[in-house]
């Protein structure tokens, strides 16, 4: 039994192909279901460590001894198939230190199962807000690390992968953290390839409330500046430790940065730092931190820097300036060719935002002198990034 989509067939092939190659770099395999079976006890319920609007995460033992997490796709749809596609081949081909591995996949008739490396210390969002937040494991330089992580791993998407990548979907949940807590972006089902000399798509919004780029939840313009809209999000939320949304008496809803503003204008940066923290944190990097996290945020998605500058100015440049001037930041001039008539915004849940199946329809925009030359500068090409 195997898939029968065109991406599943394809990945098939390459894994074939792959397996002749014993020096490969991408090793990545295609697992039985008994070995998965085997390995998670038949997916008992003691072994579920999360559930997404994908389907549950289950922790297993490999006949190896390796410890691995499974994903296991809850319902069979054309949308679900495609994210199910669209994140094992593109989780198969990229490697970084901060993108978590692919260990392989499952597709059979009525069961498809992704296999990743397991990260003992859970997601981003498990300590910020979730079962582990009243431990305080997350220190400080913790949160520094882990910012800076997710930031390469995100510029390497950006910028090193040719092919472009566009996460989408950048948010605490998505940010899994090693033994050591360093960080791997995971979560590839809504990620989009953006060809050479393209500065944008128009596309059905996928995403999480909270995070998306205003252009972007309007309408549907996608661009790598989403990404870096969601992840000053994902700044503010590290280091005030509160939801990027929240629900005000009366039911209006606050966003993080609406919630930040007020302290930012009277200076008052200690105000945003987590009290969980309980003042152990560095004042300077606070302010720092909190400046890129706006910059990153700003409405205008022109205005925004790229993640390029965003890794240089957490790693200690001086915002505004970049250390590393070989790749010229995205140009904002370009225009969207047309909109895309047929989509509509639906924001209900904190999940995922599309309510309609099916694929998504894109206008290419072509890309500007500028964001021409900035991608003539990426270096690798996605089959060896
Ligand atoms: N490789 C992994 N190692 C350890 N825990 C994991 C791993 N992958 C996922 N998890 C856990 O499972 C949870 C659910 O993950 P999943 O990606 O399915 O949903 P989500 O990110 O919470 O929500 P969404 O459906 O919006 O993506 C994660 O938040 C994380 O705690
Ligand atoms: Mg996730």
């Amino acid at each position: 039994m195997s898939c029968k989509c065109f991406s599943c067939s394809r990945l098939f092939t390459q894994k074939q192909e792959k397996s002749k190659n014993k020096n490969n770099d991408y090793p990545w395999d295609v697992y039985s279901l008994k070995d998965l079976v085997r390995a998670t006890n038949n997916f008992h319920n003691d072994n579920k460590i999360g559930e997404g609007g994908f389907g549950s995460v289950y922790w297993g033992r490999t006949s190896e001894g390796i410890e691995i997490a499974v994903k296991r796709l809850k319902a069979m749809s054309p949308k679900a198939e495609m994210e199910f596609a669209v994140e094992v081949e593109i989780l198969g081909r990229v490697r970084h230190n901060n993108l978590l591995g692919l260990r392989g996949f499952y597709a059979g008739e009525d069961e498809r199962l992704i296999v990743y490396d397991y990260m003992p210390n859970h997601s981003l969002l498990t300590h910020l807000h979730g079962k582990l937040a009243s431990d305080g494991l997350l220190d400080w330089q913790k949160r520094i690390n882990v910012a800076i992580g997710a930031a390469e791993g995100i510029e390497y998407l950006h910028i090193e992968c040719n092919p472009h990548i566009i996460h989408r979907d950048i948010k605490a949940s998505n940010i899994l953290l090693d033994s050591d807590f360093n960080a791997k972006v995971a979560d590839f089902g809504f990620a989009k390839l953006i060809p050479e000399g393209v500065t944008h798509l128009t596309t059905r919004v996928k995403g999480t409330l909270g995070y998306l780029a205003p252009e972007y939840a309007m309408w549907g313009k996608v661009s790598e500046s989403c990404d870096v809209y969601s992840f000053g999000i994902l700044l503010l939320e590290i280091v005030s430790g509160r939801k990027p949304l929240e629900k005000l008496p009366g039911g209006i809803k606050r966003d993080i940065v609406q919630w930040a503003m007020p302290h930012i204008n009277r200076g008052d940066f200690d105000h945003i730092a987590d009290p969980r923290l309980r003042g152990k944190f560095d004042r300077t990097q606070l302010k720092h931190v909190i400046i890129i996290a706006l910059k990153c945020t700003d409405t205008n998605h022109e205005n925004r820097p790229s993640m390029f500058e965003v890794v240089d100015w957490l790693q200690g440049g001086r915002i505004g300036s970049s250390r590393r001037k070989s790749i010229i930041k995205s140009s904002s001039s370009s225009k969207v060719l047309k909109d895309s008539d047929e989509e509509t915004i639906e924001v209900e849940s904190t999940s995922i935002v599309s309510e309609e199946e099916g694929f998504d329809t894109e206008i290419f925009t072509p890309a500007t002198t500028d964001n021409r030359s900035r991608r003539k500068n990426s270096k690798s090409t996605i089959s060896n990034c």
